[in-house]
């Protein structure tokens, strides 16, 4: 395992390595878990260097009590990652690192994908992450790059950025890791009650359904189903619910046998905010 905390001795590193070895990336912000080991351990199968970034990065919230509670535990991670492979490069810079020239994002044209859902609720979240994801991509220039469906509008926002900087680099989605009863994997969830965390298996039954409903009805009547069981449940509140095409993530109004589909959701779990989709 190599921990490195500088721009400069991770180019260094790489560059002593042969030109014809490929190299994944797996961007995070620590704390990890099984969703991450999931994108860690494909990258190891498909590349002969894996390099997995751990930053917090301060760009991508737009809520300051969020980034403050956002849990940092690098030797626990670093645990993790070597019951996978001990040679893995752990790539963990600071703030000042990654944003030498001060704290700011890009501000980037992602034709519209990043208007709805995340983007809606979520002001100047995705220039954060395209600012970031940027620079750690033309850092470590990989041959492969793994993000996780769990942030599906994430990853078609990766997709296009990658495009738009014309970098040559495969970006590989990788499907959503639960819980043993259906709650999808995320550092937030350790924040729930236990309780709470029982419960909300709530949400992946909701959208199972959901799935099941759209197949013979309407997409506007699958959203008012979903909304009205929320409605009704105490310990949930619903932030949105959209089913959408992948591709360009706008609603559907009417079904097109030729587009496929997600369903997506934001869920507040007492003060803790869930993500979750599927397709349908
Ligand atoms: P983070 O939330 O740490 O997630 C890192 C990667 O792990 C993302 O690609 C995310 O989609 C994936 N992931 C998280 N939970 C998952 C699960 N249950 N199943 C499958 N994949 C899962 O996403 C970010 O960090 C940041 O926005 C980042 C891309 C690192 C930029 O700062």
């Amino acid at each position: 395992m190599q921990l490195i905390n500088t721009k400069k001795e991770l180019k260094s590193y790489l560059s002593s390595q042969a030109k014809t070895k490929t190299i994944g990336l797996v961007p995070t912000m620590g704390a990890l878990h099984l969703g991450h080991m999931s994108l860690v351990k494909r990258s190891i199968g498909e590349n002969d260097i894996t390099v997995v970034s751990i930053f917090v990065n301060p760009t991508q919230f737009n809520n300051k009590e969020d980034l403050e509670k956002y849990p940092s535990t690098l030797e626990a991670d670093i645990s993790l990652l070597k019951t996978a492979s001990n040679k893995i490069v752990v790539f963990a810079p600071s703030s000042s690192e990654m944003y030498s020239g001060g704290i700011t994002s890009k501000t980037y044209d992602f034709e519209g994908l990043d208007n709805v859902m995340e983007g809606e609720f979520r002001e100047g979240h995705f220039d954060g992450v395209g600012t970031i994801v940027e620079k750690l991509l033309s850092l470590v220039t990989p041959t492969r790059a793994y993000f996780g469906e769990k942030d599906f509008q994430q990853l078609q926002i990766i997709r296009k950025l990658v495009k738009i900087t014309n970098l040559p680099i495969e970006i590989i989605g990788c499907p959503i890791v639960r819980e043993a009863n259906g709650l999808a994997m995320s550092s937030r969830n350790e924040r729930l009650s236990k309780e709470l965390r029982k419960e909300a298996a709530y949400i992946y039954d909701i959208l199972k359904a959901a799935k099941q409903k759209f197949g013979t009805k309407s997409a506007n009547f699958v959203v008012e189903w979903v909304k009205e069981q929320f409605e009704t449940h105490p310990n949930f509140k619903l932030e949105y619910v959209k089913i959408a095409d992948v591709n360009q993530l706008k609603p559907v109004i009417r079904k097109n046998r030729n587009l496929k589909y997600r369903a997506f959701i934001a869920v507040y779990a007492g003060d803790v905010r869930l993500i979750d989709n599927i397709a349908l």
